[in-house]
């Protein structure tokens, strides 16, 4: 199994890029905002205080408890935090640990596209089958009710919706979601949800799944400070799900990596106070790079671009410079030293797109965006 997964194009591009001195790099989810003061002071305070161990395997229960009060403030649903949540090494770990649970060899994962290639190698790992479900852009890449019933089979497990998504931007509707409840229910399925970008939100109100349907019982929640607090690399995720699946992830955890860092999980208590405005000047930082960019794109010719509606991401349409997408990203690199993350990464049908991330300033914007017009140009 291991040999057929490899490593990703995003992960190619930013390696390549290293090679270049003078390189505008658009290709990690990574915020370059630094993590809040408070968030790191709490992490360095509980070090000074040992708190340096392991912990319980599902986490602490002052962060349980913290998880679990955020998602009722958000959405009015009432988890337990001792028994209907677990702390996890980013959200990554905690998808991991669903479909290692949710997924038998053989059994079907629902993947909409364009999606986070991660989805597809997770699921390969636990031994499913990705089902990938095509969207367009007319839709706003948003997967319809209809188009998951058509794809579901005996063997299906379960189905991943990430919104906002990586790498559209793009977010669902309470319409749509509510569609997908009342078709999860139907079916007995369950949906991997992943909020992962929920906060940073810029047009309107972000829907949470949640609030779309008596949902709980065929719901995984994913989230993770990575984003909203820029903290990957504290690596400090969780779920919020049925108790008995919550039971088998924290027994895989046991095994896998006994727990999330402790100091970690004393800056995302501080983090989850949401004591100051950091977060928020970050959101607003990132709307203001969105406009830069989207607006710069789309005064190139044969470029265009939808405003993302959350996220640090934009999907570029390429189709009319009639370069697939891994040639204009390598070209591109070479020619301009600007790297972007080819579309077909994030399946087969995105081969006319590119993924930016805007997660660099704004002057590195403005200098991406006049590097990629002469490219374009000079096509
Ligand atoms: C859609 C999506 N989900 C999950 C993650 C992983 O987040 P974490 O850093 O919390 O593991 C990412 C990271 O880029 C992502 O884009």
């Amino acid at each position: 199994m291991a040999r057929s997964i490899q490593p990703s194009l995003t992960r190619q591009l930013f390696d390549k890029a290293k090679e270049y001195s003078d390189v505008i790099d658009f290709t990690l989810g990574d915020p370059d905002y630094m993590t809040p003061r408070h968030i790191r002071e709490a992490g360095i305070k509980a070090i000074s205080e040992g708190k340096t161990k392991y912990s319980a395997n599902a986490g602490i229960a002052e962060l349980r408890e913290a998880v679990a009060d955020n998602i009722y403030r958000e959405t009015g649903v009432k988890y337990d935090a001792q028994s209907e949540t677990i702390v996890t090494v980013g959200a990554m770990e905690a998808l991991y640990l669903s479909l290692c649970c949710l997924v038998d060899p053989g059994d079907e994962v629902i993947i909409p596209a364009p999606y986070w290639i991660n989805y597809e190698h997770m699921t390969l790992m636990c031994g499913g089958k990705p089902v990938i479900i095509d969207t367009d852009e007319e839709h706003d890449f948003i997967a319809s009710s209809k188009q998951i019933e058509a794809a579901l089979t005996e063997r299906t497990a379960a189905i991943i919706l990430n919104s906002p998504s990586n790498p559209t931007g793009m977010v669902y509707d309470k319409k749509t979601l509510e569609d997908i409840c009342r078709l999860a229910k139907k079916y007995d399925i369950i949906i991997l949800w992943d909020e992962c970008y929920k906060t940073i939100v810029y047009d309107e109100k972000f829907v949470s799944i949640l609030e779309c349907g008596n949902i709980k019982d065929n719901l995984v929640v994913i989230n993770s400070c990575s984003k909203k607090y820029s903290m990957t690399g504290w690596r400090l995720g969780y779920a919020a799900a049925p108790a008995e699946l919550i039971a088998n992830m924290t027994k895989l955890q046991e095994n896998i990596v006994a727990c999330a860092s402790l100091p970690s999980q004393y800056a995302a208590i501080e983090a989850f106070k949401d004591s100051t405005d950091d977060t928020e000047k970050m959101r607003l930082g990132f709307l203001n790079r969105r406009n830069i960019l989207v607006e710069g794109i789309n005064k190139i010719k044969n470029l265009s671009c939808k405003y993302p509606k959350g996220t640090f991401y934009a999907f570029v349409n390429i189709k009319d410079t009639g370069l697939d997408s891994i040639t204009f990203a390598y070209n591109l690199l070479e020619q301009k030293q600007v790297a972007v993350v080819p579309g077909i990464t994030y399946g087969e049908s995105c081969d006319d797109h590119i993924r930016i991330a805007y997660t660099v300033d704004e002057d590195k914007i403005i200098e991406g965006i006049k590097r990629i017009k002469e490219f374009v140009e000079e096509l």
